[in-house]
């Protein structure tokens, strides 16, 4: 287990299984992890563990993976799939929070929170004014959805409050819950072109690397506002830095970084219009606690050798073992 995990998933391990915790802040070192699974019958890791084809084919006795998240893109599922090793994540469970918390940042953003705060701190609050901090309406806005999958679509359901017009862009289209939503679907390019907020909830792949990138960039509008809680590979940071900087889009608002942490020297950390958390969209205590539940379910079903509950790559019990 490469970090501890709330106590709710501990406890339903205790007595079951001989533990192997990494009591480290930060995670294991690569070698370390090596090393250390050459023995075990499962892993229980998080995103910032690589779980690279190397790591998987060095650990003779593996049964299980069980990623404490539910994007698995440091993860190579094909080699795990390959060895006949299922891979569990944790869809679902952290939908809710991690929309609510997209809701925040794209807030946060549009009316210039964290810029509000940093002013009255630092003294600058001397009247009212007309014109101080203006930020952009929210309500009846257009809104532009990258990815409908589970999370993109809470986003959408919560946007029903706000009267706006909401695009949707995915690799196929979901006419059956179109009218419930309130939602249209269009293009990549349309969605672009047209919204004032835009929010990836792509996972990350190699068709989605760099999906926003130079020219994604140009095709907005002016005044758009950027949203990633996905994952930092989605965006291209240098142009990122490009468009923030001249101002060829208003703001952005990300949770996510390429790399992350982000480096302290990344010019990024200098931009007025940014906002940057550290991956903390689904840092709810009900969300963290429920993940660790999966996780272990998970883990437990694979030691066992039975079906996982939640298998990011089912196609591996399609095939002989
Ligand atoms: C995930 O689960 O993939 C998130 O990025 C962290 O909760």
């Amino acid at each position: 287990m490469t970090r501890r995990i709330p106590d709710i998933g501990l406890e339903m391990l205790s007595g079951q299984v001989e533990i192997d915790l990494w009591e480290g802040e930060l995670p294991p070192p690569y070698e370390v992890l090596k090393e250390r699974i050459q023995n075990a019958q499962g892993l229980l890791c998080l995103l910032t563990d690589r779980v690279d084809r190397e790591l998987i084919e060095s650990a003779p006795h593996l049964r299980v993976i069980s990623q404490y998240a539910v994007g698995v893109d440091n993860i190579d599922l094909e080699t795990a799939t390959r060895r006949g090793i299922p891979v569990g994540h944790t869809p679902g469970v952290l939908t809710d929070a991690t929309a609510d918390f997209t809701w925040a940042l794209l807030m946060s953003a549009a009316r210039r929170v964290t810029e509000a705060d940093t002013y009255t701190r630092k003294g600058n609050w001397k009247t009212w004014g007309p014109s101080i901090l203006l930020g952009m309406d929210v309500s009846h806005a257009t809104l532009g959805i990258i990815g409908f999958g589970r999370i993109g679509q809470a986003v959408a359901r919560r946007a029903r409050g706000f009267d706006m017009r909401v695009l949707y862009t995915d690799t196929k289209r979901i006419p059956e819950i179109e009218e419930t939503l309130g939602v249209e679907y269009a293009s990549l390019e349309t969605v672009l072109r047209e919204a004032d907020f835009i929010t990836l909830h792509v996972p990350l792949t190699q068709s989605t690397y760099h999906l926003i990138g130079e020219r994604e960039f140009s095709l907005m509008k002016k005044d758009a506002i950027l949203i990633n809680t996905a994952r930092g590979g989605v965006v291209d940071p240098d142009a990122l830095y490009h468009a923030l900087k001249t101002r060829q889009i208003r703001s952005a608002a990300i949770d996510v970084t390429e790399p992350e942490p982000i480096p302290m020297d990344s010019p990024l950390l200098e931009l007025p219009n940014l906002i940057i958390t550290p991956h903390i969209a689904s840092a709810s205590v009900q969300s963290r606690n429920q993940m660790a539940v999966m996780a272990v379910q998970n883990l437990i079903a694979g030691l066992k050798r039975e079906r996982l509950p939640f298998c990011a790559n089912p196609q591996v019990y399609n095939q002989q073992w």
